[in-house]
């Protein structure tokens, strides 16, 4: 029996339709007959098109079929392979909950100006934005030249708005370049330990890897020469995960092995605005006077993880190569993201946000530090500090790390470390602020130390 509603909005056909595909589901089988159109339309007091439309439907999406003097015959519709006993209801994914978190790749959330980005959102989605049209595939021509003054004054790299390329993090951003580099390289050096999603993308882009081992100068050049690469990933102001600068004289020398070996370095700049103890160090791409650099920078760490919105600077040589693609590459950021953001750079905001954001963060670094030597005294030594997001240390006492582990989860504290992350053999704990307000730090450091001193092996 089905259930005609004439007083709903929904049409009487689709009425139909829907309980005798339900019926046809539950209840026939391949072969069974379905009613005439004659007899349903008398039976449920409809017009003899208002069935047909839905008995119609029912044929063109395979449920029955029409056969000349035998009428409408349920068809073979496969119904076991698409059921399902999964109940959506319990389908929510759970998440962990944390006293304190170390996270040493967040900013906490009041540190986003929300207020601006919502004015200008709002403001600019008002004006000429056209959403009828493909944005630009390299992204907004007007957000690549506020980068371009942005890099050119802060970060002293050369560049103009159009060897820039917008890209949804740095990922993302790092999948492009392997593709375009792909018919000149085949051979990646990396930094050992250094950025695993680096060694990841271009490893699953079949290049080879030869992996360089850090020392306090950043990578060993004398290393570097011997292998038999000529396209290498660095991040020289702030080595990941070590922090270790590359000095003005190692960078020459890079420079001078990639005109030699005509090759190409790709410099990873991601979080050098965040520089606590001195000016940022200028970018490697603004010593370069032959195009061998390739710069890659994202909004990740000094406005928000959560944007996803890198930029890359493409030299002219690889430059040619993307004009070239045939499948043209398309930036993958909203459009409306990527003008608030230009708005957000072009109206001053930018610069003022990044006082603000590296104020705020030199204070959480500093209490960070002043915490940890005060709680953890001799038994720990501080491998890196003074930039970023996170102080990095290691014990100098023995400690039960699977032990450290399992009480920090016991006593829900998020505990990070380096390997991880690094696929090195080098490891520390990555004591992230960012987080955290001022006053959760010296909390926060107390109950880690606790489980730190519960896991000193006696
Ligand atoms: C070494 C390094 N490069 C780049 C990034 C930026 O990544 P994304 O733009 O995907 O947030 C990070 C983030 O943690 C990083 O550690």
């Amino acid at each position: 029996m089905y259930i005609i509603n004439q007083l709903i909005k929904i049409p009487l056909h689709i009425q139909l339709f829907e309980q005798v595909k339900k019926d046809i589901i539950e209840n026939y089988n391949v072969g069974d007959k379905l009613a005439s159109i004659r007899k349903v339309a008398s039976l449920y007091n409809l017009s003899r098109t208002t069935v047909e439309s839905a008995y119609s439907q029912l044929v063109v999406e395979g449920y029955i079929e029409s056969y000349p003097k035998k009428g409408y015959i349920v068809e073979d519709i496969n119904t076991s392979s698409f059921q399902t006993t999964i109940n959506l209801d319990n389908q929510k994914e759970e998440k962990e909950t944390w006293l304190y978190d170390f996270n040493p790749v967040g900013l906490s959330k009041n540190t986003f100006p929300i207020k601006i980005w919502k004015r200008l959102f709002n403001k600019y989605i008002d004006e000429d934005t056209d959403f009828g049209l493909y944005p630009n595939g390299q992204g907004e021509e007007g957000l690549r030249i506020e980068i371009a003054k942005y890099l050119s004054k802060l970060r002293g790299v050369n560049c103009h708005a159009h060897q820039i390329i917008i890209g949804c993090g740095f990922t993302n951003s790092m999948e492009i370049l392997a593709k375009l580099l792909s018919n000149k390289y085949n051979t990646l050096s990396i930094e050992n330990p250094g950025y695993l999603i680096a060694l990841n993308v271009f490893k699953s882009n079949n290049y080879n890897i030869k992996k360089i081992k850090i020392d306090k100068n950043g990578i060993s050049i004398r290393d570097l020469e011997k292998q038999n690469s000529s396209l290498v990933y660095l991040t020289p102001s702030h080595q990941y995960p070590t922090g270790v600068t590359i000095p003005i004289s190692n960078r020459y020398k890079l420079l001078a092995w990639a005109e030699k070996n005509n090759g190409l370095i790709i410099e990873d700049d991601y979080d050098s605005e965040l520089n606590y103890e001195n000016r940022p160090i200028p970018s490697l791409q603004g010593l370069d006077k032959g195009g061998r650099v390739v710069y890659i920078g994202t909004f990740a760490k000094s406005l928000s993880p959560s944007l996803r919105i890198s930029y890359m600077v493409l030299p002219e040589q690889i430059l040619e190569v993307y004009n070239k693609c045939d499948a043209k590459i398309f930036s993958t950021v909203p459009l409306m993201m990527q003008i608030t953001l230009e708005k957000f750079l072009s109206e001053g905001h930018w610069e003022k946000h990044l006082r603000k954001i590296r104020t705020t963060n030199r204070k959480k670094h500093n209490l960070m530090k002043y915490f940890l030597i005060e709680k953890l005294g001799d038994s720990m030594k501080i491998e890196s500090q003074g930039a970023g997001l996170s102080i990095l240390i290691n014990p100098y006492i023995n400690i039960d790390i699977k032990k450290l582990k399992y009480l920090a989860k016991k006593e829900r504290i998020k505990i990070y470390f380096v390997k991880k992350v690094s696929g090195g053999d080098w490891d520390a704990l990555r004591m992230g602020f960012g987080l955290f307000n001022d006053e959760e730090i010296e909390l926060a450091v107390e109950m880690f130390s606790r489980i730190w001193h519960k896991s000193i092996k006696a």
